[in-house]
């Protein structure tokens, strides 16, 4: 099994370049912030509840947000292997990972981390925003505040990985194609 965490801030390209991964490398994709937004559409228990922080650039509860990972996992088991994206956001859910996968007798093989800088994210968000639909997306102090949750919380868990030297940094500057060939070099490295 391949198993790789697309790792960095929001807006970096981690749910375009996640798409070109699967087509190449068939894996199955797992985005957090996917799962979350298809509950929010369905105006499930799970979605009002996840809204409530994601409307305000917060981290869902980990309890919650780790059930749900696992049963996506859980509901998967015949694949090639995963691509997470958007999980884990901190240490505690990288541990959670980690035993999910163990109890199946696998591990996380890579963290690939997009570089992008705060100006050129909150430029991209916006952009995004005008056709996302996501509300999370349109204001710039939500914006600012999920980089800085992101700094605060998510951040460590390329340290957190980086001691078994799972973690790769990749600029995410660049065209998609360009990106691209960074990421695959990577992932082509650590087979
Ligand atoms: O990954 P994405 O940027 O699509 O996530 C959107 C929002 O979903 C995040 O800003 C956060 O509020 C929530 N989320 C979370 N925990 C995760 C993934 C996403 O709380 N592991
Ligand atoms: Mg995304």
């Amino acid at each position: 099994m391949m198993n790789i965490i697309l790792f960095g801030p929001p807006g970096s390209g981690k749910g375009t370049q996640a798409v070109k991964i699967v087509e190449k490398y068939n894996l199955l994709h797992i985005s957090t912030g996917d799962l979350f937004r298809y509950e929010m559409g369905n105006d499930t228990e799970l979605g009002v509840l996840a809204k409530s922080y994601i409307s305000k650039g917060e981290l869902v509860p980990d309890d919650v947000t780790i059930g749900m990972l696992k049963n996506k996992v859980d509901a998967n088991p015949d694949v090639k292997g995963y691509i997470f994206d958007g999980f884990p956001r901190n240490i505690y859910q990288s541990e959670a990972l980690d035993r999910i996968l163990e109890e199946k007798g696998h591990s996380v093989n890579a963290l690939l981390q997009l570089d992008v800088d705060d100006e050129e994210i909150v430029k991209r968000i916006l952009n995004r925003g005008k056709t996302s639909g996501r509300s999370d997306d349109n204001d710039e102090s939500i914006i600012r505040n999920r980089i800085s949750v992101y700094n605060d919380e998510t951040a460590p868990v390329y340290n957190y990985y980086d001691k078994s030297g799972k973690s790769t940094r990749v600029n995410g500057i660049g065209s998609l194609e360009e990106i691209f060939d960074r990421l695959s070099q990577v992932i082509d490295a650590s087979k």
